[in-house]
């Protein structure tokens, strides 16, 4: 079936849904400038998940290889300082404004659903630019330039990146105590959980945007949501693990199509 059909029975299920619901992955930041973590040349092609992607492993690596530590933060300081909202986040803001959207589940930590306009962003996966005390768990909020250019600031001061520097470096929070960015890694409990199953068990209709879903719990919400009867539709230009389930599957960039869904529906 052309391209065009795909997005316009897309429409028609949101036209005739109460309730929309996004469930975003990595590619849909892709077109931000963000790397994906599974494609070709993406995070866990460059990087070694066992050595980054764990609490235990990042101790470890930072022992025994703190350059590699050091690399993979210069790498993404400046791949967040120029990521901005692509046309695809671009559209879910307005979608939401007009009342086609209640609420992004997203398993990105990089905020730019919300710098995009969304008000109700569930955020499985956590957030870069929030930290959570070690200690008694409050949470804050930083500025995402300032927050940034502090780290890359530390690191061209600091020379061998020890566990110490690094403790120094980590904002402070009231009780003494350093907080560390509050997100999730492998093996860490998810955030935001019982809102997202109810999510997924309440919606007519969710958009599945950009996730390869392997990475559980989150990667379970589409199933969740066609059990309940929801119409799932899929947008993604590579393999898919929905394709069992979803309703329509578009395989295309997100900041492709979802500004032309966009404009069919605003000349509805
Ligand atoms: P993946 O890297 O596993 O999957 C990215 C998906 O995006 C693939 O299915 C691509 O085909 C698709 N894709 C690439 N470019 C796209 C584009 N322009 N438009 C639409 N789709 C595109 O990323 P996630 O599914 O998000 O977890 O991975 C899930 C979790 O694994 C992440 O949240 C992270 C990671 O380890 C944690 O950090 C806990
Ligand atoms: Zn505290």
């Amino acid at each position: 079936m052309p391209l065009i059909e795909k997005i316009e029975q897309a429409v028609d299920i949101l036209r005739r849904s109460a309730v929309v619901v996004v469930f975003s992955g990595a590619g849909m930041s892709a077109e931000s400038g963000i790397p994906t973590f599974r494609d070709p040349g993406g995070i866990w092609d460059q990087f070694d998940p066992e050595e980054l992607g764990t609490g235990s492993g990042l101790l470890h690596t930072l022992t025994r290889h703190p350059d590699r530590i050091r690399s993979f933060l210069e790498a993404t300081i400046d791949i967040f300082l120029s990521a901005k909202p692509n046309p695809g986040h671009v559209a879910l803001g307005v979608m939401e404004r007009m009342g086609y959207v209640r609420t992004v589940i997203t398993q990105n930590v990089d905020n730019l659903h919300q710098e995009a306009g969304n008000s109700r962003v569930l955020e499985m996966h956590g957030n870069l630019f929030r930290q959570r005390c070690l200690a008694c768990g409050k949470k804050q909020v930083s500025e995402k330039t300032s927050y940034l250019l502090h780290i890359r600031r530390a690191l061209e001061r600091i020379g061998r990146l020890d566990l110490n520097a690094v403790l120094r470096e980590l904002p402070q929070c009231r009780c003494g105590s350093p907080m560390r960015p509050d997100v999730v890694m492998f093996g860490e409990q998810v955030q935001d959980m019982p809102e997202s199953f109810l999510e997924a068990d309440s919606c007519s209709a969710m958009l599945v945007l950009g996730t390869s879903g392997v990475v559980y719990p989150a990667a379970a919400l589409p199933q969740k949501a066609k059990q309940a009867g929801a119409k799932v539709i899929e947008i993604n230009p590579g393999d898919s693990v929905y394709s069992g389930i979803a309703d329509v599957q578009i395989p295309e960039k997100t900041g492709r199509v979802l500004p032309e869904i966009l404009k069919r529906l605003q000349d509805a």
